[in-house]
């Protein structure tokens, strides 16, 4: 693949990475069947594209998604595992059935996460490391100190938070320097905007922003009568439900005029959005094949002007989603929603 892999920095204490970034969740978990092969070809894929940071959380199939991604570095040419960076979340809670328990945020079961997922990603450190809710028991001043204290030993080389509201935001970056926070943030999901965003700007704290394509609803490619797995979060999501499923499709099409105008697909103007919001601002986006991969770089070519951003803006008004973005006691774990 040939495209221009721009840079970003996470903020004014992070490192410097992709200016995309590969979500690998999908790969072992959440969004039905899944393809081992294909999913390390991907990474291969985008490693070799440019792509510098691999996003993963320990509780995704509980530590399957860490191996594969060590699977996956472990097979690629040095170089690009040298130039690779892992975005690891943990503290969720996961039971043998796959039930998700809560989090823990307590110093000592921060070192304990971070030492088996040093083991399975077979790394002898994690660029960024982030608890993926915040623990609503545990301050986050602990949390994030725990953290330190792997930075200070060398595990660990940057902080970052994930899904965090604004007063957690200051009070974590009184204890430390946090790289970025890991949000939810689409042309469907502009909840940062108004105060989340504007104290990661104050605080020098950069944004990798999750769920650029909603988790598929507005890539282009959901057809209303798609099948699900049980086990596909999008079975329970709000915004895949009945009536709000057909507005939120209504708003993808009227999206899929403005981008053939344009000459691009839904996927890339969706991805390009994003990207034009602010050069602290780096998606992560799902691929899961390299196919989704290859249309998704493509968004890096994808200058939008002023008269663009006012069309897709037009066709997928701020406030217009059909849904919450969680079902409700997932929505309860979000601070940043609070
Ligand atoms: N911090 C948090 O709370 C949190 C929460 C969720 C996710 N994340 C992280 O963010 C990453 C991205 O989130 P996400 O997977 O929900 O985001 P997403 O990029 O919005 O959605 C990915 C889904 O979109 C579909 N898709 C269609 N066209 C695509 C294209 N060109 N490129 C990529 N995907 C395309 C894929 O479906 P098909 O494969 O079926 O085509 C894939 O399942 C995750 O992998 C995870 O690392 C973080």
């Amino acid at each position: 693949m040939e495209f221009p892999v721009l840079h970003r920095t996470l903020g004014t204490t992070g490192p410097q990475v992709s200016a995309l970034g590969l979500g690998c969740m999908g790969m072992s978990a959440l969004y039905g069947d899944t393809d081992r092969a294909e999913s390390i070809a991907t990474v291969h894929a985008a490693l070799d594209a440019g792509v510098t940071l691999l996003d993963t959380g320990d509780f995704y199939a509980m530590g399957h998604n860490e191996m594969l991604i060590g699977e996956a570095l472990r097979s690629a040419p040095a170089k690009a595992r040298e130039q690779a960076l892992t975005s690891v979340k943990f503290g969720a809670l996961r039971g043998p059935d796959g039930a998700w328990l809560g989090y823990d945020g307590r110093p000592a079961a921060v070192k304990s996460f971070a030492a088996y997922s040093l083991q399975r990603l077979g790394t002898d450190h994690i660029d960024v490391y982030r608890i993926a809710r915040v623990d609503p028991d545990v301050p986050i001043e602990e949390t994030v100190g725990a953290i330190a204290e792997l930075v200070e030993a060398g595990y660990v080389r940057h902080i970052g938070l994930s899904e965090a509201g604004a007063d957690t935001i200051r009070r974590a970056a009184s204890v430390a320097p946090i790289a970025d926070l890991q949000i939810e943030y689409s042309l469907i999901s502009r909840g940062i905007e108004d105060r989340i965003l504007p104290v990661c700007r104050e605080l020098g704290i950069g944004v990798t922003a999750y769920g650029v394509l909603s988790r598929g609803l507005i890539s282009g490619h959901f057809a209303r009568d798609r099948k699900l797995a049980a086990n596909d979060f999008r079975g329970m999501s709000p915004r895949f439900q009945g009536e709000n499923l057909q507005r939120n499709l209504d708003l993808v099409e009227a999206l899929r005029k403005v981008a053939e105008e344009r000459g691009v697909s839904v996927a890339q103007a969706a991805i390009a959005w994003v990207l034009s919001r602010g050069e602290d601002i780096v998606p992560l986006v799902g691929a899961r094949t390299r196919e989704r991969l290859t249309e998704a770089l493509g968004a890096l070519d994808v200058t939008l002007s002023e008269a663009d951003l006012a069309a897709i803006e037009a066709a997928v008004p701020a406030d217009a989603a059909a849904g919450d973005r969680y079902p409700a006691e997932q929505m309860a774990h979000l601070d940043s929603e609070h």
